[in-house]
């Protein structure tokens, strides 16, 4: 029955929504991704005078962040991080997160 399949799917996207992708965050996986990021944000996630440093970021605000690029809600003037973003899942988002927040803050 439809209604029945419906609620199995509802109750499955709660149950992501609920934590599963937050907590998913695998950081090996995380560190693959990155190599992409690397090129601005340095291999240590620090930055530098023209890249805002990401490492040890919360990993909430990090997947807002990477989520609102993605959107369009947040708009990066040379679109450097929109064309990096764009083809990233909300699992990549969350594992890039989980690596980032275990690498030292400066
Ligand atoms: C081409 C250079 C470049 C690459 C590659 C790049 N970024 Fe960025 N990133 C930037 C710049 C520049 C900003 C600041 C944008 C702004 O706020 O206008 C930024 C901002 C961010 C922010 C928000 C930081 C904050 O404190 O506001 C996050 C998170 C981030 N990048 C993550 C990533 C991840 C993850 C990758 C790899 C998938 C990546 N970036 C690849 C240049 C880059």
């Amino acid at each position: 029955m439809l209604s029945k399949k419906l609620i199995i799917a509802v109750m499955f996207i709660l149950m992501l929504a609920a934590g599963g992708v937050q907590a998913g965050g695998d950081a090996a996986k995380g560190a693959e991704l990155a190599v992409d990021c690397a090129d601005c944000h340095g291999d240590d996630g620090l930055g530098d005078e023209d890249t805002p440093a990401i490492a040890g970021t919360d990993e909430a605000t990090f997947i807002k962040d990477l989520q609102d690029f993605k959107s369009g809600e947040r708009v990066d003037e040379d679109e450097m991080m929109f064309d990096y973003v764009e083809e990233l899942s909300d699992q990549d988002m969350a594992d890039l997160a989980a690596y980032f927040h275990s690498l030292p803050a400066k």
